[in-house]
């Protein structure tokens, strides 16, 4: 399966780790929750590396989650799609849960800091004792006088990888090209709305302003 995501060419790497992560971390019959599943990328990801998982997708895009069904329909394990916007979680009711992981990958970024916030309360409800919360997303950069330095990273990426990420030339340019679908949360906010949410959280895995963060509750 082609990852439909363009202009993150660390997203690979990072997207094998939450995979391997998910496979290490659960077993036949677990239930896993993809908040914001897409096409089902990282479902097919992760069940390419533990068969058997019981994985539901949400989604507001229907087309979307018919895709995920169809790409994921040759896999061993079980993938369900259900339709629903994650601005309004309370009235979604998922089936299965409480769920051994809940990841959601590239989605934060698309949701008022209410919703985030409302979506983080709503996961440390529904994991299972012991589970993790993984949350990959951009983080929001928030100091100008270092932006110069992430230009550094974002250019050498570019080098390294061979494609760009999604970028600005300075800390103006940046600010402007945040809006509705791009309203990434600063490391700050994500452990202040963990905390809230009774999830103990850390960073696992950074690179430049890409974060795989794990929870679990406290
Ligand atoms: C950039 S795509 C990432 C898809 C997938 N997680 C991946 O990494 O391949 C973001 C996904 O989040 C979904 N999404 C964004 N806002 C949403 C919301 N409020 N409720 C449900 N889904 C949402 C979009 O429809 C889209 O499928």
């Amino acid at each position: 399966m082609d990852d439909p995501v363009q202009r993150h060419p660390t997203r690979a790497e990072q997207l094998d780790i939450l995979a391997s992560i998910v496979a290490a971390r659960s077993g036949k019959g677990d239930d896993i929750l993809d908040l914001g599943c897409g096409v089902g990328y990282v479902a097919h990801l992760i069940l390419e590396k533990q068969p058997g998982l019981s994985i539901t997708g949400v989604d507001r895009n229907g087309d979307a989650l018919a895709a995920a069904e169809t790409n994921l329909a040759g896999y061993a394990g079980t993938f369900s799609g259900v339709g629903g916007d994650l601005e309004k979680i309370g009235q979604i009711n998922p089936p299965g849960g409480p769920y051994r992981v809940i990841y959601t990958a590239l989605t934060f970024h698309d949701l008022p800091d209410t919703a985030k916030q409302s979506v983080i309360q709503w996961v440390a409800k529904n994991l299972a004792s012991g589970g993790y919360f993984l949350l990959y997303d951009r983080l929001r950069l928030t100091e100008p006088g270092l932006f110069p330095l992430q230009g550094d990273i974002w250019a050498r990426i570019e080098r390294t990888y061979g494609s760009a990420m999604r970028s600005a030339p300075d800390y103006d340019a940046y600010l402007t090209d945040l809006g509705t679908d791009n309203r990434p949360a600063s490391l700050a906010e994500y452990g202040a709305w963990f905390a809230d949410a009774g999830l103990a959280m850390q960073v696992l895995h950074l690179h430049g302003n890409v974060a795989l963060m794990g929870g679990t509750v406290s």
